[in-house]
């Protein structure tokens, strides 16, 4: 079992996707352990994105990922960080396939809706960065039979 961190971005807070976009990590059958709205700051944006740094669209995407709440989470299951990359899609929505989040409700790279995390280094690192310890549940969801063999 492995956890990701999984974040909606200003404009799918903004046009009020949170709940569809829930719904497909729910519907797969994964397991929602953290969840909060949260103004990021400029310092906590560039900390997240930090290897973006020199790149010639980092200082947009500071401006697009604090320009209003994210929708932050922690989501767990088995192949947890790979599955949930795969629902959510390219990282250009325009060349994400039908039927991914991005694919689905994007048009843009600068704004493709979602984050996830890459790696599970990167999941360890951006868990740690969004949450303490205590905010993440530890529980037994009452399906989970019907989920795993
Ligand atoms: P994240 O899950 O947000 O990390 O996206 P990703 O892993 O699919 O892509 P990557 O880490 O390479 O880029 C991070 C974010 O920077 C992207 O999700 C975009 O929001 C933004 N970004 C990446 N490339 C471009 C670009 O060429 N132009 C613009 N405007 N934004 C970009
Ligand atoms: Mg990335």
């Amino acid at each position: 079992i492995q956890k990701s961190f999984v974040m909606m971005k200003p404009d799918a807070v903004q046009r009020r996707l949170m709940g569809k976009i829930l719904a497909r990590f729910e519907d797969k059958g994964l397991q929602i352990v953290a969840c909060k709205l949260i103004q990021i700051d400029e310092d906590l944006a560039k900390t997240h994105y930090g290897e973006h740094a020199e790149k010639p669209f980092f200082p947009s995407l500071v401006e697009y990922i604090t320009s209003s709440p994210c929708l932050a989470m922690v989501i767990q299951g088995e192949e947890a960080i790979t599955t949930i990359r795969k629902l959510v899609g390219a990282t250009n929505p325009l060349e994400a396939d039908l039927g991914t989040i991005r694919g689905d409700f994007g048009m843009d790279t600068g704004r493709n809706i979602i984050h996830a995390s890459d790696a599970p280094e990167s999941a360890e690192r951006e868990i740690a960065l969004f949450f303490n310890e205590d905010e993440i549940c530890d529980y037994k969801i009452i399906d989970n039979d019907l989920i795993y063999e």
